[in-house]
């Protein structure tokens, strides 16, 4: 029904759970089944990163332990591997632990997630979790290695905390495939990184940090992200994870779009350039197609050339006689439905066609 596809990985929709040490283990995630993705951990891949657990645990945090890490993270893996696609969150102390990790991944079709998130004092020492984020060369120099072994790699980060833009750049350049983003800072939730990142790079971006109702999954979601991640939402109301499910296959139905941008001038991103009217206004477009590095006149190309001969391309009696620049589906607008009706196209083929056009100035922008 959504179609995601990340490498050999295929959630079977956009809802996750997000890692949360000592707790989010294969029993944990028993319960989920019905997420499109799960992401156990985070476990501990090496001496030094388990003797730092237990000084955490000392302290009364919890964290997994363990004195055989590979074998312990093997039969999670095991124990998991029929419930939905899997995730398995990681910290390691060297290169070598996660290298034998994500071959483990890859044999049971598990995706691979470099913890660049935990800022526990006793991690961050040891040069893991957040003390990733600031080593970008250090941390692609890892990517480039796991990479090597085909897993499909996810990198957990923390915004905020270094330049988030330039973190995303860089590990999508080195070949990592996901950016599992806890969009936090002091005042609550940083939707705008979610927008930074998904304007900047093609990661498939796993959005997270307080979403504890469809509400806020839908921000992340007309902000860019391609799925979103809970955690203590989760704890709080394990049924959350079925509502979510619920309503964005909904969503998905009505509109063939799940994670459609709000428009340019509600705040969206850059695939909103899709929605847009002719550039003949004082506008916010302009600022979005000065970001994108595409003048006015190419904008009008792009879109001109992208729909000719399309079912877009027609309509009369819109605002600028075709559909190129017609707006969102859930936007009301007797005059786009009428162009609907008469050229015979759905609420649901309008939009794929319009997340199509996207795809296509997407892949024109300046990055
Ligand atoms: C108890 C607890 C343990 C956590 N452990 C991890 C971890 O091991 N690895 C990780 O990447 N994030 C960890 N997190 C962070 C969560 O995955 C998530 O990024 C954060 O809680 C924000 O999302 P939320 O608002 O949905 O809780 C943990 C969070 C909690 C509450
Ligand atoms: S062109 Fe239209 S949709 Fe785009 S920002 Fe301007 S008013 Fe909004
Ligand atoms: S006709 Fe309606 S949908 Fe099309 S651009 Fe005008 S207001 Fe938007």
């Amino acid at each position: 029904m959504f179609n995601i596809k990340i490498g050999y990985a295929s959630p079977k929709n956009p809802i996750a759970t997000a890692p949360m040490a000592g707790i989010t283990d294969s029993r944990f995630a028993a319960k989920f089944r019905n997420a499109g993705l799960i992401v156990l951990g985070g476990y501990n891949l090496d001496g030094k990163t388990n003797e730092a657990a237990r000084k955490e645990v000392v302290r009364g945090r919890n964290e997994f332990v363990s004195d055989d890490p590979m074998n312990f993270l093997e039969q999670e893996l095991v124990a998991s591997k029929d419930l939905t696609t899997i995730a398995v969150n990681v910290r390691a102390a060297s290169l070598e632990p996660f290298v034998q990790a994500a071959h483990l991944a890859k044999k049971y079709g598990a995706i691979l997630e470099i913890n660049a998130h935990c800022r526990q004092p006793e991690m961050v020492e040891l040069g893991a979790g957040e003390a990733l984020l600031r080593d970008v060369p250090g941390l692609c120099e890892y990517i480039r290695e796991i990479k090597k072994t085909g897993v499909v790699l996810s990198v957990k980060t923390r915004a905020n905390v270094v330049n988030d833009v330039e973190v995303a750049k860089a590990i999508e350049k080195a070949g990592a495939d996901i950016i599992h983003i806890d969009a936090m800072r002091p005042q609550g939730v940083d939707i705008g990184v979610i927008k930074r990142t998904r304007n900047s790079t093609d990661l498939f971006i796993i959005g997270n940090n307080s979403v504890v109702d469809f509400e806020s999954a839908k921000e992340m979601f007309s902000h860019g992200a391609d799925m979103v991640s809970l955690a203590r939402g989760v704890l709080k109301d394990p049924g959350l994870i079925n509502h979510l499910v619920a309503e964005i296959s909904a969503i998905q139905s009505m509109t063939g779009w799940y994670n459609a941008p709000k428009h340019i001038c509600g705040g969206g991103d850059l695939r909103a350039l899709a929605f847009c009217c002719l550039p003949v206004k004082n506008c916010a477009l302009h600022a979005a197609l000065k970001q994108a590095g595409i003048s006015a006149e190419d904008f009008m190309k792009l879109k001109m050339d992208f729909t000719r001969g399309t079912p877009l391309e027609p309509g009369n009696g819109t605002c600028f006689g075709s559909m190129a620049w017609c707006c969102k589906i859930t936007k009301p607008c007797f005059l786009r439905d009428s162009a609907l009706t008469s050229t015979g196209l759905s609420d649901v083929e309008y939009m794929r066609l319009k997340k199509k056009l996207s795809e296509y100035i997407m892949k024109k922008r300046r990055r």
